[in-house]
C-alpha cells in the first residue's frame, strides 16, 4: 500500500465527494440514487458526505446548493442554474478524500469523470477509464465479450457514413445474416433511448435514421424471445455475484417508458431459473466483469433463452441504478449484503484499489 491509502483508511471524517446529476437522459434517477447514497453513507459517523450536483449542462455546483438538490431529490428550476461557458471545479473539491461517482449514461458512466477522478489522485468508488468507457460503447463492449467466448445475440456493427454508401447492400446483408425482428441502437447511450424494434426494411431506415441521430456508431441486432436476467457483481480482483433477478413488463420490450414509468416493469429477486442456468448466469457475470477489467460493481444483463436453453449476454452496466428500489442494491440485499453495507464495502473497495 501507498502511503497515500494508509492515510486515507484510518483517516476520520473521510470527505466523500458524492457525485450526481450529470448530462445524461438519466440525470433524475442519478439524483434519486444520491440521495439514497448519502442518506446510507451518514450512517456511518466516519464519512462526512460532501455532495456536488452536477447540471444537465455539465456545471458542477458547490456543496451548499448541491445539498438543496439532494434534499429535494429533483434538479434545480432555471432560474437557479449557474450558466458557464468555461469549465471549472468548485474550491471545496480540494477537501475531498474519495469521490462516489453516482452517474449513470454519457460524460458520467463512460469513463470521461473516471479520468478527471484519476487525474485527481483520489480513490474513487466503481470502475476506471477503461471498464466503464468500453462498458459504455456497444460496439467495443461486443468486440470485447466475443474475444472472450461470452455468447451473445448475432449483430452487424456500422457507422453513418457506411450505411450511407450504400443502404440496399447494407440492408440486403442484414436481412441475410439477422432477419426481422431486429434491433437497431445506437452504439454509445443507455435507457433504451435510440432503441427500435423493425420487422421491415422500412422500419430498418427508420430506425437507422434515429440511431443515428444520437451516435453515428450503431449496432443491429438480431432479436431474440427470451427472458430478461440481471446478475450484480462486487468486488475488486475477486468479484462476487449476486443472485439473479428478472424483469418482467408485458409491453414489446424494455423501452424508455417501460423503465421509467412506474408499475410497468417487476423486479423479481430470485429469478426461477434451472440451477444450472443460475451458476452459468452467475459465472458468465465475474467473466464479463473481468473482461472489461472491472473494479467495485457491475450489473450484467442476461437473455435468457427458455425454447433452447440458452443464455446470451446483453450487456454490461458499469454504474447501475442505485435507487432503494433499483436492481443492483436489491439483488445484493436479497443475497445478504443491506444497503448500507454495500455503500460501504464501495468505499473499501475504492480504497483497496487506490491502494
Ligand atoms: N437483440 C435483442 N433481442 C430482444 N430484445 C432486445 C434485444 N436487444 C435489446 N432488446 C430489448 O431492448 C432493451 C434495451 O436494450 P439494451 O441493449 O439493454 O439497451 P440499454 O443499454 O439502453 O439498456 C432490452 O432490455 C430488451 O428488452
Ligand atoms: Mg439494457
Amino acid at each position: 500500500m501507498t502511503g497515500v491509502s494508509i492515510d486515507l483508511a484510518a483517516k476520520s471524517p473521510l470527505y466523500v465527494g458524492l457525485l450526481f446529476g450529470g448530462q445524461s437522459g438519466e440525470h433524475d434517477v442519478s439524483i434519486t440514487s444520491a440521495k439514497a447514497i448519502a442518506s446510507a453513507l451518514s450512517q456511518n459517523p466516519r464519512y462526512h458526505v460532501q455532495p456536488f450536483y452536477i447540471q444537465r449542462d455539465g456545471t458542477w455546483r458547490s456543496p451548499d446548493v448541491s445539498k438543496k438538490v439532494l434534499d429535494a431529490g429533483k434538479g434545480l428550476q432555471d432560474s437557479e442554474l449557474l450558466t458557464n461557458a468555461a469549465f471549472f471545479l468548485p474550491t471545496e473539491v480540494q477537501q475531498v478524500d474519495l469521490w462516489f461517482p453516482v452517474l449513470h449514461g454519457p460524460n458520467g458512466e463512460d469513463g470521461t469523470v473516471q479520468g478527471l477522478l484519476q487525474l485527481m489522485h483520489k480513490p474513487y468508488v466503481g470502475n476506471g477509464v477503461l471498464a466503464s468507457s468500453v462498458g459504455m460503447d456497444k460496439i467495443a463492449m461486443k468486440a470485447i465479450f466475443a474475444n472472450a467466448g461470452l455468447p451473445q445475440v448475432k449483430y452487424v456493427a456500422l457507422n453513418r457514413w457506411q450505411w450511407q454508401q450504400d443502404e440496399p447492400a447494407w440492408s440486403e446483408h442484414i436481412e441475410a445474416t439477422l432477419g426481422y425482428p431486429c434491433f437497431v441502437k445506437p452504439s454509445n447511450l443507455g435507457s433504451s433511448v435510440g432503441i427500435s424494434k423493425v420487422r421491415d426494411r422500412t422500419q430498418l431506415k427508420e430506425a437507422i435514421a434515429s440511431a443515428t441521430s444520437y451516435d453515428p456508431r450503431i449496432i443491429i441486432e438480431q432479436g431474440v424471445v427470451a427472458r430478461e436476467i440481471e446478475c450484480a457483481v462486487l468486488g475488486n480482483e475477486q468479484p462476487q455475484a449476486s443472485a439473479i433477478g428478472e424483469i418482467t413488463f408485458t409491453s414489446d420490450f424494455y423501452d424508455y417508458e417501460t423503465k421509467y414509468t412506474a408499475g410497468m416493469a417487476d423486479l423479481i429477486i430470485p429469478s426461477k431459473l434451472p440451477d444450472n442456468v443460475t451458476q452459468a448466469v452467475q459465472s458468465m457475470a465475474v467473466k464479463a466483469f473481468q473482461t472489461v477489467a472491472g473494479s467495485g460493481l457491475a450489473r450484467v444483463d442476461f437473455f435468457y433463452v427458455e425454447a433452447t436453453g440458452t443464455v446470451l449476454i446483453n450487456e454490461i452496466n458499469t454504474f447501475p441504478g442505485f435507487t432503494s428500489l433499483s436492481m443492483y442494491p436489491k439483488l445484493w440485499e436479497y443475497s445478504g449484503i443491506p444497503f448500507t453495507e454495500l455503500c460501504d464495502r464501495l468505499v473499501a473497495l475504492a480504497l483497496e484499489k487506490h491502494g
